[in-house]
């Protein structure tokens, strides 16, 4: 097959680590997996992936850029708030990217292992290489996978790169990754099947903005999210549905709008 034309190029080169429970990732097993759910026909994922596979060298600072040192620490430490409970033993993050958030949650809750699942190979190569060179010592796995598709997304992986998945994680994660994704439910009802019955997930993202949507970036599927649209959204999946905004402000240095983020805890899944 021929991808070569309209797919942009990626390397991957993963170590073997003893504390990991990941198979390196083989790039040609990678396309295979993201042609398999589809997405390398897509123009909105083909734009995210040549996008996010230029900025995962740079993510950390980015985010960094987004919320100042401070805000990204009390926003670390919200999230952890909201997931924590040292009874969860297993965290999936969605849309993970480098782990920006993903790590320094996992080390303050002492969780035991750590799945990330992106649907840019890049992202996770720098996922690891963290992981690597800050000797973190928690069992990691990276999954390449479409948030729309998670469980068909953890099924390819484990036929096709021989990983040792559950089939269910105690918390889900995910943080600004919602808004490049075009169908919203899809993911909250996907989030359903792999949440363990007393599980929970926490959603990060950005609050609608007027002035955001007249800067409309082309790798975004929404110009940040309304909130009482998606509760009710939410409310058909989950029982308990809390959304709050803290006072952290997220500003983009491209567009210069400065915007909130939400975080929306999910528990109880409907089914
Ligand atoms: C803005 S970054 C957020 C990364 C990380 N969560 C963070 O907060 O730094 C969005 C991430 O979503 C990933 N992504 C975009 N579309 C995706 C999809 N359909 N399935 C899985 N990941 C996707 C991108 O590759 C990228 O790593």
């Amino acid at each position: 097959m021929d991808y070569s034309s309209n797919f942009p190029p990626f390397t991957l080169f993963i170590d073997w680590k003893i504390n990991c429970i990941m198979m390196p990732i083989d790039e040609a097993i990678a396309i295979r997996i993201l042609q398999t759910l589809g997405l390398t026909t897509k123009d909105l994922y083909k734009k995210n992936l040549e996008h996010f596979t230029e900025e995962a060298r740079k993510r950390d600072e980015i985010v960094e850029g987004y919320f100042g040192k401070e805000g990204l620490s009390k926003l670390i430490e919200e999230i952890s708030k909201e997931l924590g409970s040292s009874e969860r033993k297993t965290i999936l993050d969605l849309g993970a990217g480098t782990g920006t958030f993903l790590i320094p949650v996992a080390k303050r809750l002492s969780v035991a292992q750590i799945f990330a699942l992106d649907a840019t190979p890049k992202m996770l190569e720098y996922f690891e290489k963290k992981m690597q060179q800050q000797s973190i010592e928690i069992k990691h796995a990276s999954i390449i996978g479409d948030m729309e598709q998670i469980a068909r997304s953890l099924e390819l992986n484990r036929e096709l790169r021989k990983l040792e998945l559950p089939e269910k994680f105690d918390l889900v994660l995910s943080t600004l990754a919602f808004h490049h994704v075009p169908n919203t439910e899809k993911i909250i009802e996907g989030i359903t099947h792999v949440l363990s019955p007393n599980g929970r997930a926490v959603i990060v993202d950005i609050v609608f903005n007027e002035q955001m949507n007249s800067k409309s970036s082309e790798e975004h599927a929404h110009e940040g999210f309304k909130l009482e649209e998606l509760r009710e959204l939410a409310t058909k999946y989950f029982e308990n549905v809390n959304i709050r905004v803290p006072s952290i402000k997220c500003k983009d240095s491209e567009s210069c709008v400065e915007t909130e983020v939400f975080i929306m805890k999910l528990e109880k899944p409907i089914r």
